[in-house]
């Protein structure tokens, strides 16, 4: 089976969230799963990607290619490698006009334009070396115009004639709304973004929603968000799409890429450690803690957060109260994010009126990320709503008890330990509101003086199975239904 995956970030090259998790692991563990299994992943070179550290190659047999973006010939090149560790074969789209802007998404008005390019590229690259892929995986609103491309702009190759689509939902929210005027460079059908047509959204060209409607099979990271999104209040007025298509509809939970997380083999660490042996998770703990120039006898916890520091992830709940918690219990919190200035200001606020009981980084920081897991006893993560999030899976896996909002992917992961006390992992509440959020921050803090449920419920977390050779097997089974 030849699959195509198509994809806006990807690690170890680049990445700004969860996305780039996911697809760095799932196309390896799909070729892992069954040798038949072929993918060549494509992606753009953005100006950050250094091409040699990764062992890139030019495509030279290619040479400069260019693709027909209404009345502009956008050239390009390309630079082949292969992901890590596996036979994924990785294309990367070099076009610096489209993708040199410093970050990965940007607000210029041609946002949509240049992932039409990359999708473009994609079918221009797959036509050249004359490769048939059985399917095309896109993911998000970046590269969910393949579906429809497959269909219309290209449905005129035979090479594509047996190819299907999938569109995996990693988030419902971003959608990519712009000008109706892109289908024409995107070889779509104009009146189909136009008011009444199919992929007309909010008054706009939805990418999102012709994926939506194009893909013969849909993916989300989760069951729950899956049931989610087909009602109106996470549906992001999507849900009448959602719901009308739920026969091909299905939830698939991420995995954790033990490579990179993994508390017995993590590079990040002072200690690696595991649930038989935890004296490593003490030294990483002093460590982290001394990192932020704090300190914390044993019975008193560390709760971390690592965090795009975007409005879904729910930190306006702690604005009301956090203060108080801060004032009236021993506790520390170490935080590590960027994202909305608000929420910055926030965080900073609590630092400098806690220089004692808070440390925080603003700013993105890999390694900073795997210490705070390791280093931390508990780890917040109050989301709004949560396709799947992978911070309380790590959290998990490195006996850190994860305390969050019972949605999406966090419901399918985080067992409550009050609601179930023998296979309780972490702390979960169901309203999203501040008095909720503190009362159960509170209940953690109590758990945490009762060392022996702590550290019961700490071996069951560290024992879970995310593993993402299960989730493959589940994308396998979607993608023999989209050939069916
Ligand atoms: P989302 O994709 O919505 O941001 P996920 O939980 O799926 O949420 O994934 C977030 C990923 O990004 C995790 O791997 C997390 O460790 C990482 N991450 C988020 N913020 C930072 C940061 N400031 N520094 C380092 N890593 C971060
Ligand atoms: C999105 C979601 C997150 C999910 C990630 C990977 O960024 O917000 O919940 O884990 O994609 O699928």
């Amino acid at each position: 089976m030849n699959v195509c995956f198509v994809t806006s970030e990807c690690v170890p090259y680049v990445k700004t969230g969860g996305l780039a998790d996911v697809a760095g692991a799932l196309p390896a563990a799909l070729s892992r799963l069954d040798p038949d299994i072929r993918v060549k992943m494509f992606l753009p070179l953005y100006d950050r990607i250094p091409v040699f550290d990764h062992g890139f190659v030019h495509a030279d047999d290619l040479g400069e290619l260019s693709v027909t973006l209404g009345d502009d010939v956008v050239p390009y090149h390309v630079w082949y490698g292969h992901l890590p560790g596996s036979d994924v074969e990785v294309y990367l789209v070099d076009c610096p006009r489209f993708f040199h802007r410093g970050t990965l998404y940007t607000d210029h008005a041609d946002e949509a334009r240049r992932f039409v390019l990359l999708q473009r590229a994609a079918f221009d690259i797959m036509q050249r070396y004359a490769w048939s892929p059985d399917i095309v995986h896109a993911n998000d609103w970046q590269t969910a115009l393949m579906p429809a491309m497959l269909r219309h702009a290209y449905g005129w190759d035979d090479r594509f004639r047996h190819t299907r689509s999938v569109l995996s939902i990693h988030n419902l929210a971003y959608q990519g709304l712009t000008d109706p005027h892109y289908t024409w460079e995107a070889g779509l059908p104009a009146e189909r973004a136009l008011p009444g047509g199919a992929y007309h959204h909010d008054g706009a060209f939805s990418c999102l929603r012709a994926g939506l409607v194009e893909a013969d099979q849909i993916t989300t990271v989760s069951p729950t968000y899956a049931a989610e999104i087909q009602g109106p209040h996470l549906g992001c007025r999507l849900d009448g799409v959602l719901s009308a298509r739920r026969d091909v509809l299905t939830g698939i939970l991420n995995g954790v890429d033990t490579a990179h997380w993994n508390p017995r083999t993590d590079v990040h660490l002072a200690a690696r450690y595991d649930a038989a042996d935890l004296s490593g998770k003490a030294i990483c703990r002093t460590a982290l803690l001394e990192e932020f120039s704090l300190s914390a006898p044993p019975d008193v916890p560390v709760v971390g957060i690592v965090s795009r520091l975007a409005e879904q992830k729910g930190f306006d709940l702690l604005v009301p109260d956090l203060e108080e918690v801060l004032r009236t219990r021993d506790v520390r919190f170490i935080a590590l994010g960027s994202g909305a200035p608000w929420l910055e200001g926030f965080f900073r606020g609590l630092a400098a009126l806690f220089p004692d009981k808070v440390g925080l980084f603003v700013g993105y920081d890999e390694g900073l990320s795997h210490r705070i897991e390791a280093g931390a006893d508990a780890f917040l993560m109050p989301s709004h709503y949560e396709p799947c999030g992978l911070n309380q899976m790590y959290s998990m896996l490195y006996g850190t008890l994860p305390v969050v909002h019972h949605t999406g992917g966090l419901a399918d992961t985080v067992t409550d330990l009050h609601e179930h006390p023998g296979r309780g992992t972490g702390f979960s509440f169901h309203d999203a509101r501040p008095e909720v959020v503190t009362a159960t921050l509170h209940r953690m803090l109590d758990t945490f003086q009762e060392k022996d449920i702590w550290r019961a419920a700490m071996r069951r977390a560290m024992q879970q199975d995310f593993s993402w050779d299960r989730a493959a097997a589940s994308y396998v089974q979607v993608y023999r239904r989209a050939s069916n």
